[in-house]
C-alpha cells in the first residue's frame, strides 16, 4: 500500500523539474494528484489544470475545482517558481517585481487558498479526522544564505521561509502543518536557464563541487522529502525550512580533506 493512499494532493509547477517529480512520486504512492502549471501539460495519471499562481482568481478557482472533483485537498506542494535577478545595480525594478510576484506573492496566494480550504475541512472533519492538511513550499538554500548575484530570487525565497513559519503558527491549532524545503542546486530546466551564460561551465562545475557529494541534486531527491513532509510520518513536523542540499550550507571544503585522503 502506498504512503498516500486515499489522499489528494495539489502540486503547482507540476509540468517540470521538482514539481513533475513530485507529481510522479505522489501518484506512485497512491495519491490522487492535481498538477497545476502556467501552460497545458501532460501528467499521466494526474488531473492537470492551467493555473497561474500570480492570479488570485485562477488560484481560487483551482482549489474550488479540486474540492468539487475530489471532496477536498489533503496536501499542497507549491513548486511553481522562476529564477532570475542579478546584482542590484544591474537589476531593474520590473524584473525585481516579476520575481517577487511569482515566487513570493504566488506562494502567498497558493497558501492563502490552500489554508482556507483546509480550515474548512478541519471544521467539517475535526482535526483528527480525514483531510486535515499539509502545505509544503519550495524555498531554497538561497533563502537561508546569500549567494553571488542573488537579489530578487534570494529575497523572495527568504520571504517564503518566514511566511511558512507564520502559517505554521497561525494554523497549527487546526491541525494544518506548513513546512518549506530549501533545495541546494538541483539539475532541472530552471537551473539550466540561470547558468546559460557563456563561460559558465567552470562556475557550474564549481557549484556542483560545493555540494558535499560533488554533484547537483536530482528532482526526485526533493520529491522524496516532500513525500515525507505530507505523510503521517511527519505528523509532528511543522514550521521547518529543511535544507535538502547535499550539505551545500553545512560548510566549505578547501582541499584539506583531499590531503587527508578524503577527496
Ligand atoms: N532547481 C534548483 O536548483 C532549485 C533550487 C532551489 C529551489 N528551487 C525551487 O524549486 C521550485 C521548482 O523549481 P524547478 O527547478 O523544478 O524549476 P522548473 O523551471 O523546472 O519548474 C518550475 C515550474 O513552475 C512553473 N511556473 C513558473 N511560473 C509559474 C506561474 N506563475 N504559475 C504557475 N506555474 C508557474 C513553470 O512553468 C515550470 O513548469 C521553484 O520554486 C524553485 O525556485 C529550485
Amino acid at each position: 500500500m502506498g504512503r498516500l493512499e486515499g489522499r489528494t494532493a495539489v502540486v503547482t509547477g507540476g509540468a517540470s523539474g521538482i514539481g513533475r517529480a513530485t507529481v510522479e512520486r505522489f501518484l506512485a504512492e497512491g495519491a490522487t494528484v492535481e498538477s497545476w502549471d502556467l501552460h497545458v501539460h501532460a501528467a499521466p495519471g494526474a488531473t492537470t489544470r492551467v493555473v497561474d499562481v500570480t492570479d488570485e482568481a485562477q488560484v481560487a478557482a483551482g482549489f474550488a475545482a479540486a474540492r468539487t472533483a475530489h471532496g477536498g485537498v489533503d496536501a499542497v506542494v507549491h513548486a511553481a517558481g522562476i529564477a532570475s535577478g542579478g546584482p542590484v545595480h544591474l537589476l531593474d525594478e520590473a524584473e525585481w517585481a516579476r520575481v517577487i510576484s511569482v515566487n513570493l506573492t504566488g506562494t502567498f496566494l497558493v497558501d492563502k487558498h490552500a489554508a482556507a480550504l483546509m480550515l474548512e475541512q478541519a471544521a467539517r472533519f475535526g482535526i483528527d479526522g480525514a483531510q486535515r492538511g499539509s502545505i509544503v513550499n519550495l524555498a531554497s538554500v538561497e533563502g537561508l544564505i546569500g549567494t553571488e548575484g542573488g537579489s530578487a530570487y534570494n529575497a523572495s525565497k527568504g520571504g517564503v521561509v518566514i511566511l511558512t513559519k507564520n502559517l505554521a503558527i497561525d494554523y497549527g491549532r487546526r491541525g494544518i502543518r506548513v513546512n518549506a524545503i530549501c533545495p541546494g542546486f538541483i539539475d532541472t530546466p530552471l537551473l539550466a536557464g540561470v547558468f546559460g551564460l557563456p563561460g559558465m561551465e567552470e562556475v557550474f562545475a564549481d557549484i556542483a563541487r560545493a555540494h558535499q557529494f560533488g554533484r547537483l541534486g536530482r528532482a526526485e531527491e526533493i520529491a522524496s522529502v516532500a513525500l515525507f513532509l505530507v505523510s503521517d510520518d511527519a505528523s509532528f513536523v511543522t514550521g521547518t525550512a529543511i535544507p535538502v542540499d547535499g550539505g551545500y550550507i553545512a560548510g566549505h571544503r578547501h582541499g584539506v580533506s583531499d590531503l587527508l585522503g578524503l577527496g
